[in-house]
């Protein structure tokens, strides 16, 4: 096993902050601490029948996104943290393009509502851990189009023995 320099960082600082057991409410929409440039959205995380949402290492987890921007988005760049208190750390993305091989014709205009998918790798090198899995996609200016907010417990595949 391989761990890349962001596995070893996310591992630190949860050993540092400690596993998340309290139960947060599953936010799925505004994320407070940001701005959004959007009228409606809609987000369907597959699979994920129960609260929390659970990451099996090893598989692919898929988000679908429909949201409608208020402004022109002529490019996007998507972004997904692990949140541990303050500190967000990234979950690195396979293509963070977000106009690219995702679903969407880039530019979007204003007002037309879209549907975005995100295909996101669950690593069997992520710690066992419940974290705040926070989603943004950010506008050719650095500006959220949105951000939304989903509680994940990354567990262990049945048919994966760790060492
Ligand atoms: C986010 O907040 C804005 C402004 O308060 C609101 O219009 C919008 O409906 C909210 N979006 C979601 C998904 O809750
Ligand atoms: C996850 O998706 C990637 C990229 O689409 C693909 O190469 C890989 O085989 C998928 N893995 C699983 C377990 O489905
Ligand atoms: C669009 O954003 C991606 C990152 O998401 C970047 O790699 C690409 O260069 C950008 N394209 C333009 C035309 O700015």
């Amino acid at each position: 096993m391989s761990l890349n320099g962001g596995a070893i960082f996310l591992l630190g600082l949860m050993a540092f902050y400690g596993v998340v057991t309290e139960a947060t409410p599953v936010k799925f929409g505004n994320c407070s601490d940001v701005t959004e440039h959007i009228s409606a959205m809609t987000v369907d995380v597959t699979p994920c029948s129960t609260t929390p949402c659970e990451f099996k290492k090893g598989t692919n987890v898929t988000c679908t996104i429909s949201f409608t921007p208020t402004e022109e988005v002529s490019n996007g760049t998507l972004k997904v943290y692990g949140k541990l208190g303050p500190v967000k750390v990234p979950f690195p993305l396979p293509n963070p393009n977000a106009c690219s091989d995702h679903g969407l014709t880039c530019p979007l205009k204003s007002g037309v509502p879209v549907e975005l998918t995100i295909t996101l790798p669950v690593k069997s090198e992520y710690p066992s851990v419940t974290v705040v899995a926070q989603f943004e996609l950010e506008d050719q200016s650095n500006n959220d189009v949105f951000c939304f907010q989903v509680i994940v417990k990354i567990v262990d595949a049945y048919e994966n023995v760790e060492a």
